[in-house]
């Protein structure tokens, strides 16, 4: 789809007048540092350049007509500014009603409706952010439409909100705030206690990031997600009787093992293990990115799934059998199940000339294993939302 197709399509359902304009917002993926943001921790997520368009336009009344180019068969949905509710009629369509209300919610005035098309190529609820990039992506055109004075972390800010209280699902600020900030060529190492982030280069000279799409997503994702959390924020607690810490993230390692048999229950302390030491292993990957050590950055890529498998419990069967085979096949730095979690995508550094081989192998296997077709995107990294 070209942009200019696409702006085809709107004239087609809302007219030709006006001042249209066009927009971009990427997916994401995340190298490592899985289910830490909602800790305290750190992250290490880049911008794709994947990811979802928009063309907008201001309309005079309080009207909201939104139009997705690859869930059309919703048709347009609209919606009021005066009446900004969840319907589950509207789909896909709740996560850009969801950041208007949201604006309006913190305070900002938004003075008339809009018309809006959007058309996306990240594959839906796989783990590299289709939501979070609607989210920003709304963010970015209101902002532009109506000159609002929002700055990219604002509209991460009120991404996440939006989803939180808006479409329900208790997500931490990862997502939202590599979309909108994201740069080319670079990941983001987030410190979400505070927002605090440096840019990092990812050279990876001979080797690239190897996206595999496992195509099964579990039921009850959101409510296993939400389970998390709070098994984590109970164990916080329990940690709390003891040391002064506001977050997980606040431990290392030697000091979770001083004060960790405070923690009552036996999978609290299980999550709470892993917050902490995915926490730490995400701040020595970084140091080993910038000091051009592969080897070491991709051990601990392994090192944060074997956690996520076995302490966080987010990872399912499918997902295990690519990532242990991934491990296997020559050339492969790295591997590890990347997002949310209960199915989607894994992340791995592979070597470039091992890459053929490496979509091969773990394609025939997981096919023989579980007659399904994995999807593999050899990916770049690219820039945060922007208008085009
Ligand atoms: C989802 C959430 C993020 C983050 C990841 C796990 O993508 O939206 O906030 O918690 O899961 O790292």
């Amino acid at each position: 789809m070209t942009l200019e197709e696409l702006k085809a399509i709107f004239k087609e359902k809302f007219g030709d007048q006006g001042d249209i304009r066009a927009y971009f917002a990427p997916g994401r993926v995340n190298l490592i540092g899985e289910h830490t943001d909602y800790n305290g921790g750190h992250v290490f997520p880049c911008a794709l350049t994947i990811g979802t368009y928009a063309i907008a336009r201001i309309r005079e009344d309080k009207q909201i007509r939104l139009y997705s180019e690859n869930l059309s068969a919703d048709g347009v949905i609209n919606s009021s500014l005066d009446e900004l509710v969840n319907k589950d009629s509207y789909g896909w369509a709740n996560y850009p009603l969801g950041v208007v209300w949201a604006m309006i919610e913190k305070g900002t005035k938004i003075p008339s409706g809009f018309d809006m098309v959007v058309w996306g190529n990240i594959p839906n609820g796989s783990g590299l952010s289709s939501s979070a990039s609607l989210e920003v992506l709304t963010g970015t055109v209101l902002t532009d439409l109506f000159g609002l004075n929002k700055t990219m972390t604002d509209l991460a800010l009120i991404g996440q909100y939006s989803e939180n209280n808006f479409n329900g699902c208790n997500c931490g600020i990862m997502d939202q705030f590599a979309v909108a900030m994201g740069k080319k060529d670079h990941a983001i190492f987030l410190d979400c206690a505070d927002l605090s982030y440096k840019y990092a280069p990812v050279k990876l000279e001979n080797a690239s990031i190897v996206i595999t799409n496992s195509k099964v997503k579990h039921s009850l994702v959101d409510s296993a997600y939400n389970d998390r959390r709070n098994e984590s924020s109970r164990a916080l607690k329990d940690l709390q009787t003891v040391c002064g810490i506001s977050s997980l993230g606040d431990l290392t390692m030697a000091e979770f093992e001083k004060y960790g048999t405070v923690i009552k229950d036996e999978i609290d302390y299980k999550r709470a293990k892993h917050a902490v030491a995915e926490n730490q292993r995400t701040i020595e990957a970084v140091e080993a990115l910038n000091a051009n050590d592969l080897e070491k950055f991709g051990q601990l890529m392994n090192a944060s799934h074997v956690s996520l498998r076995d302490d966080y419990e987010v990872s399912c069967q499918e997902v295990d059998f690519l990532v242990e085979t991934q491990w296997k096949v020559p050339g492969v730095i790295g591997a590890r199940i990347t997002g949310g979690g209960f199915g989607g995508c894994t992340v791995a550094i592979v070597k470039n000339d091992a890459v053929e081989n490496f979509k091969d192998t773990v394609g025939k296997a997981y096919k023989e294993k579980f007659d399904l077709d994995a999807e593999f995107y050899v990916v770049d990294i690219g820039d945060g939302a922007r208008r085009l």
